[in-house]
C-alpha cells in the first residue's frame, strides 16, 4: 500500500479579523514547528490570505483559500480567480464545501470547472463531498458521494486526480459536535477509495488522500486517524484556536 502523508487542514470559514488571523498563524507556526511527518494547511478568509502567506513563508504550514471562481480574469464582480490565489502564494483551495453547496448553490459541475481552473494555475483542490442526515437516513450515502465524486472529477486526467485531496464531510457532522464514528467514516472512505480505484486504477487510488471533516477535535482525531483509509482531516471550529489545532496536528504524539 502506498504511503500517504497525513494532511490536516484548517478551514476558518468566515471568521477572524486581519490582526486575529496574523496572531493565530504566528502562534500556530511556533506550536507546530517541530512537526515533520504531517502536512498542514490553513484556509483563512480571502482578505487575510496575503498576510498569512507572508507570516508562514519558510514554515511547514501551507495556505489555502476557501473558494475561487473558474475564470482567470474579467468582468465577474466579487469573484477571486485561481490565478490571483497562485500569485499571492496559495497552495490549496477548498471547493464544493457543503456550506457553499447549501447557501450559494454550488453544484458538482461548478466544482469540476473550479478544479480544472485550479490545476491550470498550479493549485491543488480540496474537494468536499458528503451526505445530509436525510440522505443518510434514506440509505443514500454511497449514492450521493459517488455522484459527487464522479461529477467533481469528471474529465480530469489521472495525473491531476492523484494530487487532488478529497474531504469526506458528512453534512450532519459539520459544526454539530456529532462526529462520525471512526467506523462510520472508514466505511465511506473505503467506498471512495474503491470508487477511485475503479475510475483510475488501484495504484493511483492508493495515492489519493481522503480527509475526514465534521466536528474533528483533539479528543477524537486519534481514533479517526487510526482507520486505514482516513488520511487526514479538514477541521472547522477547532482550527480557530491555535492550541487546539496544534493538538490535532500532533495527533501522533
Ligand atoms: P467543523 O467544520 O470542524 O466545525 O465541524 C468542518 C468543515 O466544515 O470543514
Amino acid at each position: 500500500m502506498a504511503e500517504r502523508i497525513p494532511f490536516i487542514a484548517g478551514n476558518w470559514k468566515m471568521n477572524k479579523s486581519l490582526s486575529q488571523a496574523i496572531d493565530t498563524v504566528t502562534k500556530l507556526k511556533e506550536l507546530i514547528e517541530d512537526v515533520q511527518d504531517v502536512e498542514v494547511a490553513v484556509c483563512p478568509p480571502f482578505i487575510a490570505l496575503d498576510a498569512v502567506v507572508k507570516v508562514l513563508i519558510r514554515s511547514n504550514i501551507a495556505v489555502g483559500a476557501q473558494n475561487c471562481f473558474w475564470e482567470e480574469k474579467g468582468a465577474y464582480t466579487g469573484e477571486i480567480s485561481p490565478l490571483m490565489l497562485a500569485d499571492i502564494g496559495c497552495r490549496y483551495c477548498i471547493v464544493g464545501h457543503s456550506e457553499r453547496r447549501k447557501y450559494f448553490g454550488e453544484t458538482d459541475a461548478n466544482v469540476n470547472r473550479k478544479v480544472r481552473a485550479l490545476y491550470q494555475f498550479g493549485l491543488l483542490p480540496i474537494i468536499c463531498v458528503g451526505e445530509t442526515l436525510e440522505q443518510r437516513q434514506q440509505g443514500l450515502t454511497m449514492n450521493v458521494v459517488e455522484e459527487q465524486i464522479r461529477g467533481c472529477l469528471s474529465g480530469l486526467p489521472v495525473n491531476k486526480v492523484v494530487d487532488s485531496v478529497i474531504a469526506y464531510e458528512p453534512v450532519w457532522a459539520i459544526g454539530t459536535g456529532h462526529t462520525a464514528t471512526p467506523e462510520q467514516a472508514q466505511e465511506v472512505h473505503s467506498f471512495i477509495r474503491n470508487l477511485l480505484a475503479e475510475l483510475y486504477g488501484e495504484e493511483n487510488a492508493q495515492k489519493i488522500r481522503i480527509q475526514y471533516g465534521g466536528s474533528v477535535t483533539p479528543e477524537n482525531i486519534k481514533g479517526l486517524m487510526a482507520m486505514p483509509d482516513i488520511d487526514g482531516a479538514l477541521v472547522g471550529g477547532a482550527s480557530l484556536e491555535p492550541e487546539k489545532f496544534a493538538r490535532i496536528v500532533k495527533f501522533k504524539q
